[in-house]
């Protein structure tokens, strides 16, 4: 970078397994990063955050600055506003309550760098103006304690696009910008001409494997060898999303994606390598996982355009029951402290 660039400015929401790593890349990238810490602030504001990991070896890094409230950074203006929270639409605060503290430009990007279907239209239509980024994350990282985040493969890619996709010539720029800083940062990024493909080749995964592992406590592979019935499940999941795609007009969701998609569960099992996923850690740690950005929203596009998604419905209404049991364990744990 010469003297007189101006780094980038990023707002960073959400700084957990996810946020964390994204926050070492850009300040590699030459970022000033403002950091949002909730439960992990004290720790983070402190000590900053020790990343274990094979792509970058172990590091320790602070933010540029690490606030706890939104409230904080009201009168700046960012380039980008990054979120890596887990998304939980409907949820109080929401989403546009809280970028509306920190959005005084309209040539702000917000980048949601999360999981799940349908979770950029309440933010678009909020911020009309705005580029809207949709991220869709392979990345397997787990903050273990505050502060510590564990990134044990190399694997990275943030798939990048516009939302929507026929967004503004300026919007695809901030788009290509970010993704640039994400490799400049040492990641990879590509930017796609239509997110929601790969979004929803995502939810192949998501859609069947999350919910399993969550009800069942097994990884995807011990899943897998655990009945002959097994496979069948999973596989008809997909099936399931694969016909909601179709119905819904997002292409590129085929049988071939889907195979290729189930191939990765099928390796691990035979090397007995399955990997234990996010909503099962979530139950496992008693926290609340993303029930309704990931199988609530499809099950209710497909009941809207009346499919019948039998094998997705039931695991729903079965982690939402989970969810809901959850939450007053949640509630009834802080009532005691
Ligand atoms: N981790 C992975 O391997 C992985 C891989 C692919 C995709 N994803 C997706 O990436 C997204 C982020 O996941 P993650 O694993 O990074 O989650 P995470 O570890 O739970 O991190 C989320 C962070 O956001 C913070 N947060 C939540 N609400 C906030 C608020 N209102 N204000 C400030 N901070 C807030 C949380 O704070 P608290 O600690 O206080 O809750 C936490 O630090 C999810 O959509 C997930 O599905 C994750
Ligand atoms: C990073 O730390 C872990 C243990 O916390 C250790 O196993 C690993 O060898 C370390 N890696 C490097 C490159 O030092
Ligand atoms: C918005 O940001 C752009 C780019 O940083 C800047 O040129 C413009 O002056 C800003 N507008 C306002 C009203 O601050």
């Amino acid at each position: 970078m010469t003297a007189q660039t101006i780094p980038p400015r990023v707002l960073l929401i959400g700084a957990g397994s996810i946020g964390a790593v994204y926050l070492y890349q850009l300040q590699q990238a030459g970022c000033e990063v403002t950091a949002v810490c909730r439960s992990n602030y004290a720790h983070v504001k402190e000590n900053g955050f020790k990343l274990l990991s094979v792509r970058y070896g172990n590091v320790t890094y602070r933010p540029s600055r690490t606030i706890r409230s939104l409230s904080e950074c009201a009168d700046e203006i960012f380039d980008f506003i990054l979120v890596c929270t887990k998304s939980f639409p409907g949820s109080k605060p929401s989403l546009p309550e809280m970028l509306a503290t920190v959005i005084r430009n309209k040539s702000t990007a917000i980048v949601l760098a999360q999981n799940g279907i349908m979770i950029e239209e309440e933010v678009a239509q909020a911020f009309p103006e705005n580029p809207i980024l949709s991220g869709v994350i392979y990345l397997p990282a787990v903050q273990t304690e505050p502060g510590t985040i564990e990134y044990r493969e190399t694997l990275n890619l943030l798939e990048l696009g516009t939302y929507p996709a026929d967004a503004p010539a300026d919007h695809k720029a901030a788009a290509l910008n970010f993704a640039d800083l994400m490799v400049k940062g040492g990641g990879n990024a590509k930017v796609l001409e239509d997110i929601q493909v790969a979004r929803w080749s995502k939810l192949l995964l998501n859609a069947a494997w999350n919910p399993i592992c969550a009800l069942t406590l097994c990884s995807d592979g011990d899943f897998l060898l655990s009945s002959e019935f097994a496979e069948e499940l999973a596989w008809e999941v997909m099936l399931e999303v694969i016909a909601l795609a179709d119905k819904v007009g997002i292409p590129g969701i085929t049988v071939e994606v889907a195979e290729s998609k189930f191939s990765i569960a099928k390796r691990r099992a035979k090397e007995g390598t399955g990997r234990e996923m996010s909503m099962l850690q979530d139950i496992r740690q008693g926290r609340m996982f993303e029930v309704e950005a990931i199988i609530g929203n499809a099950v209710r596009l497909g009941r809207r355009h009346g499919l019948k998604m039998p094998r997705l419905e039931t695991f729903y209404a079965l982690l939402k029951g989970r969810y809901e049991a959850q939450l007053k364990e949640l509630r009834h744990g802080s009532a005691l402290k």
